[in-house]
């Protein structure tokens, strides 16, 4: 789907959903420190039809992978935000619309029979936060995501605004912005701390889920301010050089958490066996990041469908050969380091 998307997208697009920050070392260590862990079938166990459905918040979701927030989705197809939020409602799969999504999250949402996450950039202006969430919640949001490790934009080669001064895509909106911010305002805040955060607490009725998380403290702090879920994530490589990786983040911060703590984590998610991986070392569900922009490139709301249904698939089977009967119900002894 990779080698599809890149057919089919200007080199532009591509370059700049596909770009990390600097050299791209976080983005490597993401998808490569998947390979540290080896997985161990149970045998005989009798899985003809295993349960990958998993309840997040009360809401029953038929695959614990779905897409994370990713603005501008008009770059990769007309569609964008709307075939991408309609693509995981079919397939039972979570979703979470970005701040600077192309089409305001009331529009991509109207239709959908699961309403997605909103993410929240905080911009240094409370009131606009406090407009963003509320706009979010009166079309539906339950789950506000804040993302938090953009205090300022990383160092990119292919940044967004480039790609906007262009004839191609001047015509591009970020809706839920409208009325609220200039195209070009900043939409970061690098004061942003721990105090806004429960600011952000006192003004919404969602439930807030932290996104950034790498360091056990933070996820600590999180715990001890009644947050009702973190996503350990490094925004997929893109904000800054030689982090530490998702998955080696998640396998360090889950022993320190009580066990029904929801963890989430995104960033080099490639297959049904990392999303296992991921699992098995304790998040409730995972989101993909670029691999919703193959989708979406290649076909629309039927591109991110078809995506999500070929990682369902080599999901089951997968459970079927580990011997996992349900996907809720984690044995970690299915699951070591072997370098
Ligand atoms: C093109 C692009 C745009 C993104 N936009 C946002 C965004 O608006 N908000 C956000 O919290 N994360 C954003 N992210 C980060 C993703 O939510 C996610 O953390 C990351 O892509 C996961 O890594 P992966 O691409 O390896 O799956 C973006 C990522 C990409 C590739």
């Amino acid at each position: 789907m990779q080698a599809a998307a890149r057919q089919v997208l200007p080199a532009t697009v591509y370059d700049y959903f596909m770009g990390t920050t600097e050299e791209g070392l976080t983005h490597t260590r993401n998808t490569s420190a998947f390979q540290q862990w080896s997985l161990i079938p149970k045998r005989l166990q009798g899985v003809q039809h295993p349960s990958t459905s998993v309840k997040v918040f009360g809401q029953e979701y038929s695959i614990p992978f779905g897409a994370a927030p990713v603005g501008m989705q008009q770059l990769f197809h007309s569609d964008g935000e709307y075939a991408t939020t309609q693509a995981c409602a079919y397939q039972g799969a979570p979703c979470i619309l970005s701040t600077v999504s192309n089409i305001a999250y009331a529009k991509a949402t109207k239709d959908a029979k699961i309403k997605p996450w909103f993410q929240l950039y905080p911009t240094d202006n409370f009131e606009v936060t406090k407009a963003l969430v509320q706009k979010a919640e009166e079309a539906g949001a339950e789950v506000i995501v804040l993302t938090v490790d953009v205090p300022v934009l990383g160092k990119r080669k292919h940044n967004a605004r480039g790609l906007l001064n262009t004839p191609e895509f001047a015509h591009l909106r970020f809706g839920n912005l409208d009325g609220l911010l200039q195209q070009r305002d900043n939409i970061h805040d690098s004061c942003l701390n721990w105090d806004q955060l429960a600011m952000l607490q006192e003004i919404s009725s969602a439930k807030i889920v932290v996104k950034g998380i790498l360091h056990p403290e933070d996820a600590l702090q999180c715990l001890n301010m009644n947050i009702e879920g973190i996503i350990i994530s490094n925004h997929g490589g893109r904000q800054m050089e030689s982090n530490y990786s998702s998955i080696e983040a998640l396998a360090a911060i889950k022993p320190q958490m009580p066990d029904e703590f929801p963890l989430f984590i995104d960033g080099g998610i490639r297959s049904a066996t990392d999303v296992l991986k991921a699992l098995l070392l304790g998040a409730k569900m995972v989101f993909l990041g670029r691999p919703i922009c193959y989708g979406l490139a290649v076909g629309g709301m039927a591109g991110v469908m078809h995506l999500l249904e070929l990682i369902k698939t080599d999901l089951t089977r997968n459970m079927q050969l580990m011997g996992i009967q349900d996907i809720g119900n984690r044995d970690p002894t299915q699951i070591i380091k072997t370098k």
